[in-house]
């Protein structure tokens, strides 16, 4: 079996359509206000709505480790508390350090690539990820495509609720 995915890349942000570089560009303001004093590395993402809103998200670490939260999942998470019914269209994250935006695209960890698949699944609509850095911006038009084979409620038994 071969798996193919596209995965676009630009080398500059002027590159994008108009919407998507106001969401890079909430995605980075995003990351000033990121809680991240154990790992200095200040995420901010930015989620689109299909109803056009713009919700924001940091990381929030804790000096328990385990107990903090990616970015992405904060922000798709309030999305999905605020607007229960509206379908998010594109999330867009970016990351900074002491040295500023980094050169490489920060790409989204695993659970939040499961719980964005969740909402993709969710709306049945694709949800694009673009990945900025300052070298380099990537973008995927589904979650799918950075997580093949994923889990989903198809393999879980059929129940009453
Ligand atoms: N982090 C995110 O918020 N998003 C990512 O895509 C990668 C990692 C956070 C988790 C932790 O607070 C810090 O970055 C270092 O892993």
């Amino acid at each position: 079996m071969k798996i193919n995915i596209t995965i676009h890349e630009y080398n500059n942000i002027s590159q994008l359509t108009a919407e998507e570089q106001i969401l890079i560009r909430a995605a980075l303001d995003a990351a000033d206000h990121s809680y991240s004093p154990y790992s200095g590395f200040s995420v901010g993402a930015a989620v689109l709505l299909e109803n056009k809103k713009i919700i924001t998200g940091t990381n929030q670490e804790n000096a328990a480790y385990p107990d903090g939260l990616c970015a992405e999942r904060v922000a798709l998470f309030y999305a999905n508390s605020s607007f229960p019914d509206v379908p998010v269209s594109c999330l867009a994250v970016a990351a900074k350090t002491v040295s500023g935006i980094t050169d490489e695209p920060v790409t989204p960890c695993g659970s939040c690539r499961q719980a964005l698949i969740e909402t993709e699944n969710r709306f049945s609509k694709p949800l694009r990820i673009i990945m900025m850095g300052k070298n380099k911006i990537q973008s995927v038009d589904s979650i799918s495509d950075l997580l093949p084979l994923s889990f989903d409620s198809s393999y879980l038994p059929k129940k009453n609720l």
